[in-house]
Protein backbone atom coordinates (compact mmCIF):
# COMPACT_ATOMS: atom_id res chain seq x y z
CA UNK A 1 0.00 0.00 0.00
CA UNK A 2 3.00 2.50 0.88
CA UNK A 3 5.06 1.31 -2.55
CA UNK A 4 1.58 1.93 -4.19
CA UNK A 5 0.99 5.59 -3.16
CA UNK A 6 4.75 6.59 -3.87
CA UNK A 7 4.15 5.75 -7.67
CA UNK A 8 1.37 8.68 -7.58
CA UNK A 9 3.80 10.63 -7.46
CA UNK A 10 6.26 9.98 -10.42
CA UNK A 11 7.73 12.37 -12.55
CA UNK A 12 4.67 13.99 -15.76
CA UNK A 13 7.62 13.30 -18.07
CA UNK A 14 8.08 9.90 -17.82
CA UNK A 15 4.16 9.02 -17.58
CA UNK A 16 3.71 11.36 -20.88
CA UNK A 17 6.58 9.99 -23.22
CA UNK A 18 5.44 6.29 -22.11
CA UNK A 19 1.58 7.12 -23.68
CA UNK A 20 2.63 9.63 -26.37
CA UNK A 21 5.54 7.43 -28.03
CA UNK A 22 3.08 4.91 -29.20
CA UNK A 23 -0.27 5.87 -29.32
CA UNK A 24 -2.05 7.50 -32.67
CA UNK A 25 -3.04 10.78 -30.40
CA UNK A 26 -2.23 14.68 -30.00
CA UNK A 27 0.71 15.27 -27.83
CA UNK A 28 -1.43 15.19 -24.15
CA UNK A 29 -3.63 13.06 -25.72
CA UNK A 30 -4.41 9.23 -25.54
CA UNK A 31 -6.69 7.56 -28.43
CA UNK A 32 -9.16 4.74 -26.60
CA UNK A 33 -11.86 2.57 -28.92
CA UNK A 34 -12.28 5.65 -31.76
CA UNK A 35 -11.98 8.85 -29.22
CA UNK A 36 -8.92 10.93 -27.23
CA UNK A 37 -8.92 11.69 -23.90
CA UNK A 38 -6.55 14.26 -21.87
CA UNK A 39 -3.51 12.48 -19.83
CA UNK A 40 -2.68 13.70 -16.53
CA UNK A 41 0.11 12.94 -14.49
CA UNK A 42 -1.67 9.27 -13.14
CA UNK A 43 -1.96 8.30 -16.60
CA UNK A 44 -0.70 4.58 -16.96
CA UNK A 45 -2.97 2.69 -19.48
CA UNK A 46 -0.13 1.53 -21.77
CA UNK A 47 -0.75 0.50 -25.22
CA UNK A 48 -0.51 -2.93 -24.95
CA UNK A 49 -3.75 -2.55 -22.82
CA UNK A 50 -5.45 -0.20 -25.45
CA UNK A 51 -4.86 -2.15 -28.41
CA UNK A 52 -6.75 -5.04 -26.29
CA UNK A 53 -10.08 -3.56 -25.70
CA UNK A 54 -11.74 -3.58 -29.14
CA UNK A 55 -11.27 -7.41 -28.97
CA UNK A 56 -14.28 -8.39 -27.07
CA UNK A 57 -13.34 -11.99 -26.81
CA UNK A 58 -16.76 -12.51 -24.73
CA UNK A 59 -18.93 -11.80 -28.18
CA UNK A 60 -16.64 -13.91 -30.38
CA UNK A 61 -18.62 -16.86 -31.61
CA UNK A 62 -17.51 -20.44 -30.82
CA UNK A 63 -14.73 -18.80 -28.32
CA UNK A 64 -14.41 -20.51 -24.79
CA UNK A 65 -15.00 -17.37 -22.88
CA UNK A 66 -18.70 -17.03 -25.18
CA UNK A 67 -19.51 -20.63 -25.04
CA UNK A 68 -19.25 -20.61 -21.10
CA UNK A 69 -21.11 -16.98 -20.90
CA UNK A 70 -23.90 -18.61 -23.21
CA UNK A 71 -24.34 -21.80 -20.98
CA UNK A 72 -24.86 -19.51 -17.61
CA UNK A 73 -26.93 -17.32 -19.62
CA UNK A 74 -28.76 -20.38 -20.59
CA UNK A 75 -28.58 -21.41 -16.81
CA UNK A 76 -30.62 -18.09 -15.78
CA UNK A 77 -32.56 -17.73 -18.89
CA UNK A 78 -35.55 -15.63 -17.64
CA UNK A 79 -32.51 -13.18 -16.36
CA UNK A 80 -31.67 -9.89 -18.61
CA UNK A 81 -28.55 -10.31 -20.42
CA UNK A 82 -25.82 -7.88 -21.16
CA UNK A 83 -23.03 -7.91 -22.56
CA UNK A 84 -21.51 -4.20 -24.46
CA UNK A 85 -21.16 -1.56 -21.86
CA UNK A 86 -17.86 0.61 -22.45
CA UNK A 87 -15.10 -0.21 -19.91
CA UNK A 88 -14.34 2.98 -19.38
CA UNK A 89 -15.90 4.19 -16.01
CA UNK A 90 -15.48 7.01 -13.74
CA UNK A 91 -13.64 6.22 -10.35
CA UNK A 92 -16.46 7.05 -8.42
CA UNK A 93 -18.72 4.41 -10.26
CA UNK A 94 -15.93 1.99 -9.77
CA UNK A 95 -15.66 2.61 -6.08
CA UNK A 96 -17.10 5.25 -4.01
CA UNK A 97 -20.69 4.44 -5.73
CA UNK A 98 -20.24 0.88 -4.08
CA UNK A 99 -19.22 1.94 -0.80
CA UNK A 100 -15.42 1.65 -1.20
CA UNK A 101 -13.23 2.98 1.31
CA UNK A 102 -10.82 5.97 0.58
CA UNK A 103 -7.69 3.80 0.94
CA UNK A 104 -8.86 0.72 -0.23
CA UNK A 105 -5.80 -0.55 -2.22
CA UNK A 106 -7.96 -1.23 -5.39
CA UNK A 107 -7.83 2.57 -6.18
CA UNK A 108 -3.77 2.82 -6.41
CA UNK A 109 -2.18 3.56 -9.93
CA UNK A 110 -0.43 0.05 -9.46
CA UNK A 111 -3.49 -1.47 -9.04
CA UNK A 112 -5.86 -0.24 -11.44
CA UNK A 113 -5.18 1.07 -15.04
CA UNK A 114 -6.25 5.42 -15.22
CA UNK A 115 -6.69 7.12 -18.53
CA UNK A 116 -6.81 10.29 -16.07
CA UNK A 117 -7.84 11.40 -12.71
CA UNK A 118 -11.54 11.33 -13.71
CA UNK A 119 -11.64 7.98 -15.89
CA UNK A 120 -10.39 4.60 -15.80
CA UNK A 121 -11.01 1.14 -17.05
CA UNK A 122 -13.31 -1.04 -14.77
CA UNK A 123 -12.02 -3.41 -12.29
CA UNK A 124 -14.94 -5.39 -11.97
CA UNK A 125 -18.11 -5.80 -13.27
CA UNK A 126 -20.18 -4.58 -9.91
CA UNK A 127 -19.58 -1.40 -11.32
CA UNK A 128 -22.06 -1.54 -13.59
CA UNK A 129 -24.99 -2.32 -10.58
CA UNK A 130 -26.49 1.04 -10.10
CA UNK A 131 -26.91 1.75 -13.62
CA UNK A 132 -28.81 -1.24 -14.51
CA UNK A 133 -30.54 -1.84 -11.19
CA UNK A 134 -31.55 1.73 -12.03
CA UNK A 135 -32.58 1.05 -15.30
CA UNK A 136 -35.44 -1.34 -13.58
CA UNK A 137 -34.40 -4.72 -14.35
CA UNK A 138 -34.83 -6.84 -11.38
CA UNK A 139 -32.62 -9.90 -12.74
CA UNK A 140 -29.87 -9.74 -14.92
CA UNK A 141 -26.37 -11.00 -15.86
CA UNK A 142 -24.01 -8.61 -17.16
CA UNK A 143 -20.84 -9.90 -19.18
CA UNK A 144 -17.90 -8.00 -19.49
CA UNK A 145 -13.54 -7.58 -19.58
CA UNK A 146 -12.83 -5.83 -16.59
CA UNK A 147 -8.61 -4.66 -16.04
CA UNK A 148 -6.15 -5.48 -13.31
CA UNK A 149 -2.56 -4.48 -13.21
CA UNK A 150 -1.01 -7.66 -12.38
CA UNK A 151 2.05 -10.02 -12.05
CA UNK A 152 2.71 -11.99 -15.19
CA UNK A 153 2.37 -15.97 -15.15
CA UNK A 154 0.00 -18.49 -16.69
CA UNK A 155 -3.17 -17.34 -14.81
CA UNK A 156 -2.76 -13.94 -14.69
CA UNK A 157 -3.20 -11.59 -17.38
CA UNK A 158 -4.50 -7.54 -16.70
CA UNK A 159 -7.53 -7.67 -18.35
CA UNK A 160 -9.96 -10.85 -17.66
CA UNK A 161 -13.79 -11.36 -18.38
CA UNK A 162 -16.50 -11.73 -15.12
CA UNK A 163 -19.72 -12.64 -15.57
CA UNK A 164 -21.82 -10.22 -13.01
CA UNK A 165 -25.56 -11.52 -11.66
CA UNK A 166 -28.06 -10.26 -9.93
CA UNK A 167 -31.67 -10.39 -8.26
CA UNK A 168 -33.76 -8.30 -6.12
CA UNK A 169 -36.79 -8.32 -4.73
CA UNK A 170 -39.24 -6.25 -3.10
CA UNK A 171 -38.34 -5.74 0.10
CA UNK A 172 -41.93 -6.59 1.99
CA UNK A 173 -44.24 -9.79 2.49
CA UNK A 174 -44.95 -10.06 -1.12
CA UNK A 175 -41.22 -10.22 -1.87
CA UNK A 176 -40.30 -12.29 0.53
CA UNK A 177 -42.91 -15.04 -0.37
CA UNK A 178 -41.68 -15.07 -3.31
CA UNK A 179 -38.26 -16.15 -2.56
CA UNK A 180 -39.53 -18.74 -0.06
CA UNK A 181 -41.41 -20.74 -2.99
CA UNK A 182 -37.83 -20.09 -4.60
CA UNK A 183 -35.92 -21.65 -2.43
CA UNK A 184 -38.69 -24.27 -1.86
CA UNK A 185 -38.26 -25.21 -5.68
CA UNK A 186 -34.26 -24.75 -5.84
CA UNK A 187 -34.01 -27.06 -2.54
CA UNK A 188 -36.42 -29.65 -4.00
CA UNK A 189 -34.33 -29.56 -7.01
CA UNK A 190 -30.55 -29.69 -5.24
CA UNK A 191 -31.98 -32.83 -3.35
CA UNK A 192 -31.93 -35.10 -6.08
CA UNK A 193 -28.91 -33.94 -7.70
CA UNK A 194 -25.39 -35.04 -6.88
CA UNK A 195 -23.61 -32.61 -5.04
CA UNK A 196 -22.34 -32.06 -1.40
CA UNK A 197 -22.68 -28.56 0.09
CA UNK A 198 -20.43 -27.03 2.53
CA UNK A 199 -22.32 -24.52 4.28
CA UNK A 200 -21.81 -21.46 6.50
CA UNK A 201 -24.76 -19.59 8.28
CA UNK A 202 -25.82 -16.90 6.49
CA UNK A 203 -25.33 -14.82 8.94
CA UNK A 204 -22.95 -14.13 11.86
CA UNK A 205 -21.54 -11.52 13.45
CA UNK A 206 -18.72 -11.33 11.88
CA UNK A 207 -20.86 -10.96 8.41
CA UNK A 208 -24.01 -9.58 9.34
CA UNK A 209 -27.09 -8.67 7.78
CA UNK A 210 -27.56 -4.87 7.03
CA UNK A 211 -28.71 -2.10 10.06
CA UNK A 212 -31.97 -1.02 7.73
CA UNK A 213 -32.75 -4.77 7.05
CA UNK A 214 -35.26 -7.08 8.90
CA UNK A 215 -32.82 -10.21 9.56
CA UNK A 216 -35.27 -12.83 8.68
CA UNK A 217 -35.19 -10.75 5.20
CA UNK A 218 -31.57 -11.16 4.87
CA UNK A 219 -32.01 -14.99 5.85
CA UNK A 220 -34.18 -15.99 3.08
CA UNK A 221 -32.63 -13.31 0.86
CA UNK A 222 -29.26 -14.91 1.02
CA UNK A 223 -30.86 -18.54 0.95
CA UNK A 224 -31.70 -17.72 -2.14
CA UNK A 225 -28.59 -16.69 -3.40
CA UNK A 226 -27.03 -19.78 -2.02
CA UNK A 227 -29.28 -22.24 -3.46
CA UNK A 228 -29.44 -20.15 -7.14
CA UNK A 229 -25.39 -20.97 -7.19
CA UNK A 230 -25.29 -24.42 -5.92
CA UNK A 231 -27.76 -25.21 -8.84
CA UNK A 232 -25.11 -22.87 -11.46
CA UNK A 233 -22.28 -24.48 -9.65
CA UNK A 234 -24.28 -28.04 -10.72
CA UNK A 235 -24.97 -26.73 -14.58
CA UNK A 236 -21.36 -25.62 -14.87
CA UNK A 237 -19.25 -28.80 -12.97
CA UNK A 238 -21.51 -31.23 -12.15
CA UNK A 239 -21.99 -32.59 -15.63
CA UNK A 240 -19.85 -36.04 -16.62
CA UNK A 241 -17.12 -35.88 -18.58
CA UNK A 242 -15.59 -32.85 -18.15
CA UNK A 243 -13.77 -33.95 -15.04
CA UNK A 244 -17.26 -32.88 -13.03
CA UNK A 245 -19.33 -35.07 -10.74
CA UNK A 246 -19.47 -39.02 -11.18
CA UNK A 247 -22.07 -41.45 -9.13
CA UNK A 248 -19.27 -42.00 -6.54
CA UNK A 249 -17.77 -38.54 -6.33
CA UNK A 250 -20.20 -36.05 -6.20
CA UNK A 251 -19.90 -32.56 -7.45
CA UNK A 252 -18.46 -30.99 -3.82
CA UNK A 253 -18.85 -26.93 -3.34
CA UNK A 254 -17.91 -24.80 -0.60
CA UNK A 255 -18.96 -21.78 1.25
CA UNK A 256 -17.18 -19.34 3.04
CA UNK A 257 -17.50 -16.13 4.92
CA UNK A 258 -16.33 -13.25 2.79
CA UNK A 259 -16.28 -9.58 2.68
CA UNK A 260 -16.83 -7.06 -0.21
CA UNK A 261 -17.53 -3.37 0.59
CA UNK A 262 -20.79 -3.36 -1.51
CA UNK A 263 -22.18 -6.20 0.27
CA UNK A 264 -23.38 -7.87 3.67
CA UNK A 265 -23.26 -10.41 4.37
CA UNK A 266 -20.43 -11.64 2.22
CA UNK A 267 -19.57 -14.92 0.45
CA UNK A 268 -17.32 -16.83 -1.32
CA UNK A 269 -17.51 -20.32 -3.37
CA UNK A 270 -15.36 -22.64 -4.40
CA UNK A 271 -15.49 -26.23 -6.01
CA UNK A 272 -13.34 -28.90 -5.54
CA UNK A 273 -12.12 -29.74 -8.81
CA UNK A 274 -9.07 -32.51 -9.28
CA UNK A 275 -8.12 -32.87 -5.77
CA UNK A 276 -7.67 -28.57 -5.06
CA UNK A 277 -10.47 -26.14 -3.96
CA UNK A 278 -10.72 -23.41 -6.53
CA UNK A 279 -12.07 -20.05 -6.03
CA UNK A 280 -14.91 -19.83 -8.23
CA UNK A 281 -16.90 -16.52 -7.06
CA UNK A 282 -17.64 -13.30 -5.02
CA UNK A 283 -21.11 -13.22 -3.35
CA UNK A 284 -23.24 -11.38 -1.21
CA UNK A 285 -27.11 -9.60 -0.05
CA UNK A 286 -26.85 -5.87 -1.89
CA UNK A 287 -25.80 -3.13 0.08
CA UNK A 288 -28.30 -1.31 0.24
CA UNK A 289 -26.44 2.20 -0.19
CA UNK A 290 -26.88 0.46 -3.94
CA UNK A 291 -29.66 0.19 -3.91
CA UNK A 292 -30.52 3.48 -3.00
CA UNK A 293 -28.38 5.03 -5.33
CA UNK A 294 -29.87 3.22 -8.05
CA UNK A 295 -33.85 4.30 -6.58
CA UNK A 296 -34.77 1.25 -5.50
CA UNK A 297 -34.30 1.60 -2.02
CA UNK A 298 -37.88 -0.25 -1.83
CA UNK A 299 -36.07 -3.38 -2.94
CA UNK A 300 -33.55 -6.01 -1.43
CA UNK A 301 -31.24 -8.52 -2.95
CA UNK A 302 -28.06 -10.72 -4.25
CA UNK A 303 -25.07 -10.17 -6.82
CA UNK A 304 -22.78 -12.41 -7.40
CA UNK A 305 -19.27 -11.85 -9.70
CA UNK A 306 -17.41 -14.46 -11.53
CA UNK A 307 -13.92 -14.56 -13.31
CA UNK A 308 -15.08 -16.99 -16.78
CA UNK A 309 -11.25 -17.79 -17.53
CA UNK A 310 -10.63 -19.37 -14.19
CA UNK A 311 -14.04 -21.71 -15.06
CA UNK A 312 -13.23 -21.92 -18.56
CA UNK A 313 -9.47 -23.23 -17.80
CA UNK A 314 -10.85 -25.75 -15.31
CA UNK A 315 -13.70 -27.02 -18.45
CA UNK A 316 -11.71 -26.88 -21.26
CA UNK A 317 -8.21 -27.83 -19.93
CA UNK A 318 -6.47 -24.92 -21.16
CA UNK A 319 -3.59 -24.64 -19.62
CA UNK A 320 -2.42 -20.67 -19.87
CA UNK A 321 -4.42 -17.96 -19.86
CA UNK A 322 -2.70 -16.41 -23.12
CA UNK A 323 -4.28 -18.83 -25.00
CA UNK A 324 -7.39 -17.07 -25.09
CA UNK A 325 -6.13 -14.30 -26.64
CA UNK A 326 -5.06 -16.55 -29.52
CA UNK A 327 -5.60 -15.84 -32.93
CA UNK A 328 -4.27 -18.98 -34.17
CA UNK A 329 -6.51 -21.51 -36.01
CA UNK A 330 -4.67 -24.23 -34.30
CA UNK A 331 -6.50 -22.89 -31.42
CA UNK A 332 -9.74 -21.01 -32.55
CA UNK A 333 -10.56 -23.77 -35.13
CA UNK A 334 -11.05 -26.18 -32.03
CA UNK A 335 -13.82 -24.92 -30.44
CA UNK A 336 -17.84 -24.52 -31.37
CA UNK A 337 -20.45 -22.25 -30.01
CA UNK A 338 -22.71 -25.41 -29.25
CA UNK A 339 -20.17 -27.83 -26.52
CA UNK A 340 -17.25 -27.54 -24.06
CA UNK A 341 -14.79 -29.34 -25.35
CA UNK A 342 -11.19 -30.74 -23.85
CA UNK A 343 -8.63 -28.37 -25.69
CA UNK A 344 -6.14 -30.71 -27.75
CA UNK A 345 -2.37 -28.56 -27.04
CA UNK A 346 -1.09 -28.43 -30.53
CA UNK A 347 2.85 -27.42 -29.54
CA UNK A 348 4.52 -26.52 -26.55
CA UNK A 349 7.36 -24.00 -27.50
CA UNK A 350 10.79 -23.47 -25.94
CA UNK A 351 11.33 -21.33 -23.39
CA UNK A 352 13.72 -18.28 -23.32
CA UNK A 353 15.12 -17.32 -19.99
CA UNK A 354 16.38 -13.64 -19.74
CA UNK A 355 17.64 -11.90 -16.61
CA UNK A 356 18.05 -8.20 -15.97
CA UNK A 357 19.46 -6.27 -12.90
CA UNK A 358 19.21 -3.05 -12.02
CA UNK A 359 19.57 0.08 -10.00
CA UNK A 360 16.16 1.88 -9.60
CA UNK A 361 16.18 5.64 -8.66
CA UNK A 362 15.38 6.74 -5.43
CA UNK A 363 12.97 9.17 -6.83
CA UNK A 364 11.14 7.27 -9.08
CA UNK A 365 9.25 4.17 -7.89
CA UNK A 366 9.12 0.83 -9.86
CA UNK A 367 6.29 -1.49 -8.57
CA UNK A 368 6.62 -4.88 -9.64
CA UNK A 369 3.48 -4.21 -11.67
CA UNK A 370 5.31 -1.02 -13.78
CA UNK A 371 7.65 -3.89 -14.88
CA UNK A 372 4.97 -6.12 -15.80
CA UNK A 373 3.59 -3.14 -17.93
CA UNK A 374 6.97 -3.25 -19.48
CA UNK A 375 7.65 -6.16 -20.36
CA UNK A 376 3.69 -6.71 -22.00
CA UNK A 377 4.02 -3.42 -23.46
CA UNK A 378 7.05 -4.57 -25.27
CA UNK A 379 6.73 -8.28 -25.51
CA UNK A 380 3.04 -9.04 -25.75
CA UNK A 381 1.90 -12.63 -25.01
CA UNK A 382 5.56 -14.09 -25.88
CA UNK A 383 5.82 -13.17 -22.13
CA UNK A 384 4.88 -16.13 -19.70
CA UNK A 385 6.50 -15.25 -16.76
CA UNK A 386 8.24 -13.00 -15.18
CA UNK A 387 9.37 -13.58 -11.23
CA UNK A 388 11.50 -10.90 -9.09
CA UNK A 389 14.48 -13.12 -8.42
CA UNK A 390 16.94 -10.69 -6.09
CA UNK A 391 16.34 -7.72 -4.41
CA UNK A 392 18.90 -5.80 -2.69
CA UNK A 393 19.27 -2.58 -0.82
CA UNK A 394 23.27 -1.47 -0.76
CA UNK A 395 23.98 -0.58 2.80
CA UNK A 396 26.14 2.73 2.05
CA UNK A 397 24.06 4.33 -0.76
CA UNK A 398 20.67 3.08 0.35
CA UNK A 399 20.18 2.30 -3.59
CA UNK A 400 17.91 -0.80 -4.07
CA UNK A 401 19.29 -3.37 -6.94
CA UNK A 402 16.18 -5.59 -8.57
CA UNK A 403 16.93 -9.04 -10.47
CA UNK A 404 14.03 -9.91 -13.08
CA UNK A 405 14.27 -13.34 -14.89
CA UNK A 406 11.77 -12.85 -17.93
CA UNK A 407 10.26 -16.40 -19.72
CA UNK A 408 9.64 -15.39 -22.82
CA UNK A 409 7.66 -18.45 -24.72
CA UNK A 410 5.64 -18.29 -28.09
CA UNK A 411 2.17 -20.08 -27.42
CA UNK A 412 2.04 -20.59 -31.28
CA UNK A 413 5.42 -20.86 -32.82
CA UNK A 414 9.20 -21.39 -32.09
CA UNK A 415 11.21 -18.01 -30.31
CA UNK A 416 14.71 -17.77 -31.56
CA UNK A 417 16.94 -16.61 -28.71
CA UNK A 418 17.82 -13.29 -31.30
CA UNK A 419 14.17 -12.14 -30.96
CA UNK A 420 14.10 -12.80 -27.26
CA UNK A 421 17.58 -10.93 -26.82
CA UNK A 422 16.16 -7.54 -29.21
CA UNK A 423 13.03 -7.65 -27.24
CA UNK A 424 15.24 -7.62 -24.13
CA UNK A 425 16.96 -4.50 -25.57
CA UNK A 426 13.73 -2.80 -25.70
CA UNK A 427 12.59 -3.92 -22.28
CA UNK A 428 15.59 -2.73 -21.19
CA UNK A 429 15.84 0.44 -23.04
CA UNK A 430 12.03 1.30 -21.86
CA UNK A 431 13.05 0.89 -18.36
CA UNK A 432 15.76 3.23 -18.52
CA UNK A 433 13.67 5.73 -20.52
CA UNK A 434 10.87 5.39 -18.03
CA UNK A 435 12.26 5.10 -14.57
CA UNK A 436 15.73 5.97 -14.85
CA UNK A 437 17.16 2.59 -14.15
CA UNK A 438 21.09 1.87 -13.99
CA UNK A 439 21.89 -1.44 -15.72
CA UNK A 440 24.08 -3.39 -14.03
N1 LIG B 1 -16.87 -7.58 -7.81
C1 LIG B 1 -16.32 -8.60 -6.94
C2 LIG B 1 -14.92 -8.95 -7.46
O1 LIG B 1 -14.56 -8.61 -8.55
C3 LIG B 1 -17.18 -9.85 -6.92
C4 LIG B 1 -18.55 -9.63 -6.34
C5 LIG B 1 -19.63 -9.31 -7.15
C6 LIG B 1 -18.75 -9.74 -4.96
C7 LIG B 1 -20.89 -9.12 -6.62
C8 LIG B 1 -20.01 -9.54 -4.42
C9 LIG B 1 -21.07 -9.24 -5.24
O2 LIG B 1 -14.14 -9.57 -6.76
Amino acid sequence: MHKTRLSLSFPQSFARRRISSSVNARPGFVEILGAQYPTDSITNITPAIIAKLPMRLHARPAHPLNTLRHLIESHYSDFAHLSSLSPLVSPFKNFDELSFPQDHPGRAVTDSYYVNRDLMLRTHTSVHEVDVFRSGKDRWLLTADVYRRDEIDGSHYPIFHQVEGARIFPADVSGMKEVAEDNARLRHLLAKANIVIEDVPHITATNPSQPTHDPMYSELVAENLKLSLNSLMLTLFGGPGIGGATPDAPLRVRWIEAYFPFTSPSFEVEVFFRGKWLEILGSGVVRQATLDTANVSNKLGWAFGLGLERIAMILYSIPDIRLFWSTDERFLSQFTDKAITTFQPYSKYPSCFKDVSFWTRQDIPLHENDFCDVVRDVAGDLVEDVKQIDSFCHPKTNRTSLCYRINYRSMDRSLSNEEANEIQLQVISRLEEQFGVEIR
